[in-house]
């Protein structure tokens, strides 16, 4: 069963595919945008989040889905609270972010492009943050952490998971 909340945002979803409609005939043109949209109200871009443009907009699902996946920026599974992109970049790479990389995965027991159990972390790969001259760098939701270390980066996951349990108890 669907949640108020859930109704909220389909409904904004289709308010906003309506503004689309009536200012176009090619409504296809906008797909991005009610892309953009739909992943701002949901999250994520899921199958039935899809098939409702589809529907709404009269595009074929499979051009929807060949968009979406096209598209690093969509995301087709639902993510973690705290999204953390690591440069995988030249000035990164040639710093270390490779190891980086490595010691994040070991940390949070994910791959990138997968989210941890409990929820709390979404893994992504970047390139090139437009912070090389702090290379490697990392970013977590939308702050920077720049010159990291292997320690450095554990301290900071640690950090997140501390404030999420603070936060949790009250
Ligand atoms: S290559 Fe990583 S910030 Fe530019």
């Amino acid at each position: 069963m669907q949640t108020s909340l859930e109704n909220g945002k389909i409904a904004a979803l289709k308010k906003y595919m309506g503004d689309v409609l009536e200012k176009t005939d090619r409504p296809e043109s906008y797909l991005i945008a009610v892309l953009h949209r739909a992943q701002n109200l949901f999250g994520y871009l899921s199958r039935e989040v899809m098939d409702e443009i589809a529907l709404t907009m009269n595009i074929p699902t499979s051009h929807i889905w060949g968009v979406a996946t096209f598209y690093h920026y969509f995301k087709l599974k639902p993510q973690g609270k705290h999204s953390i992109a690591i440069c995988l970049g030249t000035a990164c790479y040639v710093k270390g972010a490779g190891e980086i990389l490595r010691t994040v995965e070991k940390e949070l027991g994910i791959v990138i492009g997968e989210t941890t159990e409990d929820g709390l972390f979404s893994l992504h790969e970047a390139r090139c943050l437009g912070a090389c001259g702090l290379a490697p760098v990392v970013m977590v939701d939308d702050k920077i952490y720049g010159e990291l270390t292997n320690q450095k980066i554990i301290e900071i996951i640690s950090d997140y998971r501390k404030r999420d349990r603070k936060s949790k108890e009250g």
